[in-house]
């Protein structure tokens, strides 16, 4: 069925189409090799990669310590379920629990996983600790949220994509404006059944939505006035992608429940973890949640390594300044080009908004363009380019990147 005249590009896109799901719409690119903030295609051209697999590639593609700690960890030991013991998975519970200053972590595998555990711990919490009827606990979520594509998360979805024809939903959940405060406290005031308040800190899939400033702590405030648990969802936010170790320090905030995934693994491994204190945690007892792979002892090798590479290479500081300079070229790029409506994120979460429409479909153009200059980068919600690079890139590498985004843009 494949000729010999197909190049490997066509050969790898023509049997994903023929042979996958088609729930996917990827940029026209074969990747076989990465290395720090470069990918290389089946042609072997290289490209800057800017989305870092949606921020799980944090710390630079096959990061050497965390490659030396995973083919270290899969010689030795790799999978004992949790019917048994590990001699990793304390040692890595204590890392994470020291790391982000909780009591315990619970570890699970994908993002959405740690989010339905958090929901989970919530839900426990609300009938043991906070006193509510059985079956009655309700979660608050902001619009616009994402987090995963299980039931449980498009039940909080607002994006008609992620959930037409899925129905019935889970009940139990209520829906209010994002960076809205007087939204936040009208509904928990009005109801003691609420149990949590679960909220990304910037909204990443909808586009890198950042609140005003103050809106952080003012959920945290709330939260406290109405004893509901804040649950950060810092699952693309968290491990230095901002600019700081957490999204929710930049204004000294603690959530009652964190949920980290993607970059705790440095994107080699599918790693989640839940971080909460005793009051809450230990509301889940043997036989009440749990994932055969969730804290195998390779994941927590890994996890371990990855973060060491966080603290030890200051990548929080790095992405801190280089998105600093991606914003300032970006705007002076606005100052010449209508073609950019507005800038906007924090740290190496970054986007901006291009003036499209639904036919015209710009966005994808200048990310077809950038692909053929060698920057990978990917359209959100029509008409959002995110640019997300490994928070190991340089100065002359951000550079690189913004004259191609600016010869991509400036071209159209
Ligand atoms: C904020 C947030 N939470 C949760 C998730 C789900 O993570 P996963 O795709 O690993 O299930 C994502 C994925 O993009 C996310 O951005």
């Amino acid at each position: 069925m494949y000729t010999t005249f197909e190049s490997p590009t066509q050969r790898a896109i023509a049997l994903e189409e023929r042979y996958g799901a088609h729930n996917y719409h990827p940029l026209p690119v074969v990747l076989s090799r990465g290395q720090g903030v470069y990918v290389w295609d089946v042609e072997n051209k290289q490209y800057l990669d800017f989305l870092s697999a949606y921020s799980a590639v944090n710390q630079g593609h096959c990061h050497p310590a965390i490659i030396a700690a995973l083919t270290e960890q899969a010689q030795r030991l790799t999978l004992t379920s949790r019917a048994f013991y590990s001699d990793k998975l304390g040692e890595c519970e204590k890392y994470l629990a020291e790391y982000f200053g909780y009591d315990k972590a619970l570890m699970m595998n994908s993002g959405v996983e740690g989010g339905e555990t958090a929901l989970k711990l919530t839900r426990k919490w609300a009938y043991k600790v906070k006193g509510i009827a059985a079956d009655q606990a309700k979660t608050v979520f902001a619009a616009g949220n994402f987090w995963g594509r299980t039931l449980a998360a498009i039940s909080a979805s607002t994006d008609p994509d992620s959930r037409n024809e899925y129905g019935p939903f889970l009940p139990g959940y209520v829906i209010i404006p994002y960076n809205d405060l007087a939204a936040l406290e009208e509904t928990l005031a009005a109801d003691p059944t609420i149990a949590g308040f679960m909220v990304e800190p910037i909204q990443g899939e909808a586009g890198v939505v950042v609140p005003d400033e103050g809106y952080l702590r003012g959920v945290r405030d709330l939260c406290t006035k109405y004893n509901v648990l804040f649950i950060a969802d810092e699952v693309q936010t968290g491990l230095g992608r901002t600019g700081k170790r957490l999204a929710c320090d930049h204004e000294g905030v603690r959530p009652d429940i964190l949920v980290l995934g993607k970059a705790l693994s440095g994107g080699v491994y599918p790693v989640s973890c839940v971080l909460a204190d005793d009051d809450i945690m230990l509301t889940i007892r043997p036989g009440e949640h749990g994932s055969t792979y969730g804290g195998n002892p390779l994941a927590c090798a890994v996890t371990m390594a990855a973060l060491d590479v966080i603290r030890q290479e200051k990548l929080a500081e790095n992405a801190e300044r280089m998105g600093e300079l991606f914003r300032r070229r970006m705007r002076e790029l606005s100052q010449k080009s209508d073609l950019i409506t507005l800038v906007r994120g924090k740290g190496l979460l970054n986007a901006i908004v291009i003036n499209d429409t639904e036919t015209s479909n710009t966005a994808w153009q200048v990310c077809l363009d950038l692909k053929n200059r060698g920057l990978l980068a990917k359209p959100t919600h029509g008409n959002k380019i995110r640019f997300a690079p490994p928070l190991v890139i340089t100065e002359a590498q951000m550079e690189e990147a913004c004259a191609m985004i600016e010869q991509a843009v400036l071209s159209k």
